[in-house]
């Protein structure tokens, strides 16, 4: 009778606790990434979100096993750091040390604000790679020919798999020098392409890490790789010399192929000279201009058992292209869309346009019939001339072709015949396009049906979005978001054509309308380790990264390479995460150190100055000396969270001396005019902080007379176009920087919406001459002027991470309905209001839990200019004074 009541006790107390518990923690992420495998880093970050049904977190505890089922049951026997009373969600493993080749399970349990345990999470996975370089076995390997050569080889090895044996898991471990596609039993592994991403080869070289397990077979089996060119091997001329680049080279590859046991044994199969290698249709590949593919060339089977490969050679053994092999952690890229075409224009037999309802970077994919030996050239255009064929006049600018071998943006497929539909799509390239024209030395029959258009680029999550009642703000949001992603291949890109570099200024234009919009954080963290490979002893940073040497020379001034400061400072601003900004500390300041060894007086002329301008040319001293600024007043804040108080302080007055500086030779204090008070030169220093409390507004004022003057129209380049909005929708112009914002009349972003464009252009003349890609990213940040100045989404410095949001939204006159959402590391934050009647707004946010914000309300705005916002959500009902 006593145990009985006992158990009842026990058994009634443990549906109390139990029913008590708070919903579990989602969104368990290891480096920024969901169940990463290839972890190399001794302590990997961790991070999380607590339910959204809570106010707050007080405290977490993790556990770590090797044991899923032993973790299950509250068994952590590589870490457990009890319950540790923080209100953080982003925690840097500091267990036993990491063992390569292992996969570690973990999950989290966290407290609210009322000390109430959650259910724990469910339980979620890292697993390392090889750790240590002296983990990899085997040798690189390539086909030996000279890096002129053109057609690239099949490389083959036939394995023999011990029948008895069971598979539990099976990894491929591959690096590249160029790029690879690795096929087994005549399957793709897996669906990234390009990979591994570009890095400057002879510093450092990244290996993916595939999870091959469910493509193996008992017995028999046959790993194939083809091998492309990519940066490492540039065939193509163009004036960046890319084809001399010192670190040229064969490519080459080296793979590590690790089949684990059930019966806990390991075996690892490598590559070697036992590789066999045969020429493949691959004649040509180019990720610059294009790809040739003959498919008479092809051998059935090539990467399938039994094939008789006596005629087949040897692989060659090859130099390590560095002695530096990182584990690749990003987004891969891949296919992201597969577009059919809007229209097909036959001009004859052996002539035919395909259009596609945006510009894009990406491939085709084409499906046709025809005789052997008909030549197919695919050429790839961002416009089409008034006849209707394919225009490349405005990207083909910077080619400089030797013969007529290579033609640009031009793919090549040569028919076997045979009576059989055949299919063509280059691996090693991608271009921009949104037109496709075929020709053929054939007559050849083609319909809608012949031809997909594939999108690539690093397939970054979509976390941000943008709705409204205005349909041309809204496109302008699409075609930001298609140059966004179209130039972003595992490094930042000026344009998906005409270039493909990794320019410094676009990027760091480009990066709050990234970060808004797309979980981008390990992209950039890889970019940050090319700035590292580039740097040279002085400081000095290049003004294209990757680069084989140029940009050392031009272009590289802190209006384009301030990119080193401001990437790291706006991801920890998004993330919450300073590890990136830390681990480039000591870059940031040998560049600043650099620009104040040249720049005694405090200001410097080091730079483009506001590059692509509509009519006026604005003061390049004072534009370059701004970035400078910037970048200083970075390394102070940053010195002051890491503890170097010295650099503290003394960036604390360099920065002061570098803004007096400007001021004294730039600012008219009697007028409030900076230079000679173009819109660049007065927006500038407002929104990178330079002018004086006393004269702001003066300025302000300055700048709304002279956009009204330009009737409410944009009159700068890159540089300017970046503030010019924000300096007045943060200095009382919010209507007036809305105005400009939406223009649909030249020059404007809207012009070039109403003009059919699906994405941004490199000038805002749309029939200039000369810099006009279709695709260029570097007037982009308009997206996050949305977010911040319409949605008033703002990170807070000293609470990053959107732990603490500050909220400024501007209800704009013109506008009845906006809404702005994106999904920090504590949840999605929403910003959302509509107009009901002349004067009342309906505000309605999301507060997401584990964080708070500032409402700051505009001017016209009746009643409290600011409320605190806990975690939760609101809907006010607010009423605007009569204008
Ligand atoms: C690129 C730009 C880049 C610029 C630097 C151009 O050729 O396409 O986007 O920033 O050069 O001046």
């Amino acid at each position: 009778m006593k145990n009985i009541f006992i158990y009842l006790i026990i058994f009634s107390t443990c549906i109390t606790s139990c029913t008590k518990k708070i919903n579990p923690p989602t969104n368990l992420q290891c480096e920024h990434l969901d169940n990463p495998l290839g972890i190399d880093s001794p302590s990997p970050r961790l991070t999380w979100r607590i339910a959204q049904t809570e106010k707050a977190q007080t405290a977490y505890q993790i556990m770590v096993s090797t044991d899923s089922i032993k973790l299950a049951n509250n068994k952590a026997d590589v870490w457990d750091t009890g319950k540790i009373d923080a209100d953080s969600c982003l925690v840097t493993y500091k267990g036993d040390s990491l063992k390569p080749f292992t996969k570690y399970y973990w999950k989290v349990t966290v407290w609210n604000e009322k000390d109430t345990q959650s259910k724990p999470s469910d339980i979620t996975s890292f697993e390392t790679g090889l750790i240590s370089s002296s983990n990899w076995a085997g040798k690189w390997i390539s086909d030996g020919q000279d890096v002129s050569y053109k057609p690239t080889f099949y490389f083959r090895k036939d394995v023999n798999l011990d029948k008895n044996k069971k598979i539990k898991s099976a990894r491929a471990y591959i690096t590249a020098a160029g790029l690879y596609e690795l096929s087994i039993n005549g399957l793709k592994v897996g669906d990234r392409m390009l990979d591994p991403m570009y890095t400057r080869f002879d510093k450092r070289n990244l290996y993916s890490t595939l999870d091959i397990t469910s493509l193996l077979q008992n017995g028999a089996n046959t790993f194939g790789v083809i091998l492309g060119n990519g940066w490492y091997n540039h065939q193509s001329t163009a004036v960046w010399d890319f084809d001399k680049a010192h670190w040229r080279g064969r490519p080459k590859f080296l793979v590590n192929i690790r089949l684990n046991y059930e019966d806990g044994t390991s075996e690892t199969i490598v590559s070697d000279e036992t590789w066999k290698i045969h020429e493949s249709p691959i004649l040509f590949n180019s990720i610059y201009t294009a790809e040739h593919y003959d498919a008479r060339k092809e051998i059935e089977g090539w990467n399938m058992p039994g094939l008789d490969t006596s005629e087949w050679l040897p692989a060659v053994i090859a130099q390590a292209p560095s002695p530096l092999i990182v584990s690749q952690q990003l987004y891969p890229i891949r296919v992201t869309e597969r577009l059919e075409p809007t229209k097909i224009d036959k001009k004859n037999d052996t002539c035919y346009v395909f259009s596609f309802a945006k510009n894009i970077a990406g491939i085709i994919e084409i499906r046709v019939q025809g005789d052997k030996d008909t030549e197919l050239r695919i050429k790839h255009s961002e416009r089409l001339y008034p006849n209707g064929r394919a225009d490349m006049s405005n990207i083909d600018v910077h080619y400089r072709p030797t013969d007529n071998s290579d033609p640009f943006q031009t793919d090549i497929f040569i028919l076997k015949g045979g009576g059989i539909k055949e299919t063509f799509s280059p691996r090693f390239n991608y271009k921009g396009f949104q037109y496709v024209e075929v020709t053929s030395s054939k007559p050849i029959d083609l319909s809608k049906e012949s031809i997909t258009a594939l999108e690539l680029h690093s397939d970054v999550p979509q976390i941000g979005s943008i709705k409204s009642s205005n349909p041309t703000l809204d496109k302008i949001w699409e075609a930001t978001n298609n140059s966004y992603l179209s130039n972003l291949f595992g490094y930042p890109t000026d344009c998906p054509q005409r270039e493909k570099n990794g320019w410094t200024g676009d990027s760091h234009i480009a990066i709050e309308t990234g970060l808004y919009s797309y979980d981008a954080i390990t992209i950039y963290e890889k970019w940050m380790n090319d700035f590292k490979d580039e740097q040279k002893p002085n400081g000095v940073l290049p003004s294209i990264v990757p680069t084989h040497g140029w940009g050392y020379d031009w272009g590289n001034g802190p209006d384009w390479t301030s990119a080193v400061a401001i990437i790291p400072w706006e991801v920890y601003l998004f993330y919450g995460d300073s590890h990136l900004l830390h681990s480039m500390y000591g870059n940031i300041k040998r560049y600043v150190d650099h620009i104040a060894s040249i720049s005694h007086h405090g200001t410097t002329d080091w730079g483009l100055g506001d590059w692509v301008p509509v009519k006026t040319v604005s003061n390049k001293e004072l534009t370059s000396s701004l970035y400078y600024y910037k970048d200083v007043t970075i390394l102070a804040h940053a010195a002051k969270m890491f503890g170097r108080k010295h650099d503290y302080e003394h960036y604390t007055r360099l920065a002061k001396k570098i803004s007096n500086a400007i001021n004294n030779k730039f600012l008219n204090t009697e007028t409030g005019i900076y230079c000679s008070g173009s819109q660049t030169e007065l927006a500038a220093p407002l929104y990178w902080g330079v002018v004086p409390e006393e004269l702001k507004s003066k300025v302000a004022e300055n700048l709304y007379k002279k956009v009204e003057e330009d009737n409410f129209h944009i009159d700068t380049g890159i540089l300017g176009a970046k503030a010019l909005l924000h300096a007045l929708s943060e200095n009382g112009y919010a209507d007036a920087a809305y105005t400009i914002a939406v223009q649909e009349t030249y020059p404007s972003w809207g012009w070039w919406i109403v003009n059919g464009a699906t994405t941004l252009y490199e000038n805002w003349n749309i029939d200039a001459e000369n810099d006009i890609s279709m695709n260029h990213i570097m007037f982009g940040d308009i997206n996050a002027w949305m977010y911040k100045a319409l949605g008033g989404l703002f990170p807070d410095e000293n609470k990053a991470g959107f732990k603490h949001i500050q909220l400024r939204p501007n209800f704009v006159k013109g506008l009845d309905q906006f809404e702005a959402k994106h999904t920090s590391p504590y949840g999605e934050i929403v910003s959302s209001w509509t107009r009901r009647t002349d004067k009342q707004i309906i505000y309605h946010v999301v507060i997401p839990a584990n964080t708070s914000a500032t409402l700051h309300l505009p001017e016209n705005i009746e009643g409290d200019k600011t409320m605190e916002l806990s975690a939760g959500t609101y809907n006010l009902e607010l009423r605007e004074i009569k204008r």
